[in-house]
């Protein structure tokens, strides 16, 4: 059986969100490392509709800039003054093909943990039963705000009215329109046309198409959903932790699933976008950021946050903040290293403790044990770097690089004041400045000379203890 595709998705964005207080659109908002319409996209495109229309309106030029950078392809249509949900619709079917057949899906932007799967449930319910209208609808024990589903007496859905609107016996009703829903093109657009604004908020309901649709001889269903969290909208920031928390949940499931140990689900935080090898385990306080990959058999945490870095296989990284590094196999990191753009750590090196690193590509065994500020630096294989030593990068003016060979050694509290090549198999003494070269095979001391003075404490520390 061909899997059934949408003619296309409508994503209605366009509402003003006031409650999130916010200069921000509330679908810019994120969870999970995404915006709640980078969510509501990834759930629209995984059904492959022909088109995806994103409504906008508030915040305009931010949201369709945001649609644009997630989704090329993805069409933004501007909603007029006009006001209500039919309303956003009727200006998503105004950016598609004239005529356009098929089923068109209507999703909410601010609805993030509603799923790909369910969006082809719903198609592919719909298009089985032929239906001109199904709504997602869903039982629940509080409904305040949402809109009633109606139906008749043998239990097929009539209509939908919204609380404003409802009389006290519909207010009672318990199962809410999730405003998610799928649509004969044709049947939409015939219903929109004819769908005005009487009633108590002045705005043009999308609900009002299931009733005409039905006047009209179409079969109007519902498509019941027991996962409520899908049906969940934000607007405000509570519900936006809450979500967030539930997303993440199940995203930490996810990979416990797949084979990953999460010490502790509820202080780990994992973006979706984020991908973990078999065998690996998340210690607690640990987030998991961005493009981030981990690898299998590595250990990450506790206390660790790395946004969109790649970590190999059996690596073990704890407390420590890292940002756009590579951390090899077998590597170690931490603990309290700071890990900043550009550090890429060779397979079984070492970032120790109390260690910031900057565009450092640190060689293969490696080590940068202790205190140690390595900034635009390349360090060869092999070498070891003494506790306390500093690549002086910064001229006040200009950024420099330095770099120290394979195997090399250089001494504890060296400041290298680049630009200095340390070449494969050299020595820095321990306590030197550096400001120029150090050849093959040579060791480098650059420091005063130690002086020990005869009969000093006798003459100038008389009487003390020291004496
Ligand atoms: C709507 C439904 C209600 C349903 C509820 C589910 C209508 C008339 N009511 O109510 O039955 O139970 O959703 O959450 O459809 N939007 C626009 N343009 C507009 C108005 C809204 O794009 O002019 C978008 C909003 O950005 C939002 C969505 O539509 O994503 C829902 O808008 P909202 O105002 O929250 O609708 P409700 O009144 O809650
Ligand atoms: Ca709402």
């Amino acid at each position: 059986m061909n899997t059934p595709r949408p003619a296309a998705v409508i994503i209605l964005a366009a509402g003003e969100g006031t409650r999130m207080k916010s200069s921000t659109p509330k679908v810019l908002h994120r969870i999970a490392g995404r915006t709640l319409l980078g969510h509501a996209m990834a759930a629209a495109r995984a059904t492959n509709p022909e088109h995806l229309v994103v409504v906008v309106r508030h915040g305009r030029d931010a949201v369709a800039e945001h649609v644009t950078s997630v989704d090329p392809q993805a069409l933004v249509a501007d909603q007029d003054e006009v006001k209500g949900t039919g309303r956003a619709a009727e200006c998503g079917l105004g950016v598609l093909p004239e005529g356009l057949t098929g089923t068109v899906l209507v999703t909410y932007g601010d609805v993030p943990l509603l799923t790909g799967e369910t969006l082809a449930d719903l198609l592919a319910s719909h298009t089985t039963q032929g239906s001109a209208v199904t709504v997602v609808t869903a039982h629940v024990s509080d409904p305040t705000g949402y809109g009633r589903i109606l139906r008749d007496a043998d239990g097929s859905v009539t209509g939908i009215v919204e609380q404003k609107d409802a009389t006290p016996e519909q207010v009672a009703v318990r199962e809410i329109n999730s405003g998610i829903y799928a649509f004969d093109a044709t049947v939409l657009r015939a219903s929109l046309a004819v769908v005005g604004t009487d009633n108590a908020q002045g705005e043009k309901y999308l609900t009002d198409v299931l009733a005409i649709a039905r006047s009209e001889g179409g079969t109007v269903r519902a498509h019941l959903v027991e996962d409520l969290w899908q049906t969940e909208g934000v607007n405000d920031r509570v519900q936006l932790a809450a979500l967030g928390r539930e997303l993440n949940r199940r995203i930490c499931e996810r990979w416990m699933r797949d084979g990953v140990t999460i010490v502790d689900p509820a202080t780990t935080w994992i973006d979706t976008d984020v991908t973990i090898g078999a065998d690996t385990t998340i210690e607690p306080g640990t987030q998991l950021l961005g493009a981030t990959t981990i690898g299998s058999a590595a250990t990450v945490g506790p206390e660790v946050t790395i946004v969109d870095c790649e970590v190999g296989d059996r690596a073990h990284v704890r407390r420590a903040e890292a940002h756009l590094a590579v951390i090899g196999e077998a590597a170690t990191v931490g603990p309290y290293s700071y890990l900043r753009p550009g550090t890429e750590l060779g397979a079984k090196g070492k970032i120790g403790g109390f260690v910031e690193t900057k565009n450092a590509q640190i060689g293969d065994g490696a080590k940068v044990p202790h205190l140690t500020y390595a900034g635009d630096v390349t360090i060869g294989e092999g070498a070891n770097i003494g506790a306390g030593t500093i690549f002086a990068n910064y001229d006040g003016v200009a950024k420099h690089h330095s770099s120290v060979g394979r195997h090399s050694f250089i001494g504890s509290q060296t400041v290298v004041v680049a630009p200095v090549t340390v070449a494969d198999g050299a020595y820095v003494g321990a306590g030197s400045t550096l400001e120029s070269d150090v050849g093959p095979g040579q060791i480098a001391v650059a420091r005063a000379r130690q002086r020990n003075v005869d009969g000093w404490v006798e003459r100038r520390r008389a009487g003390t203890a020291t004496a």
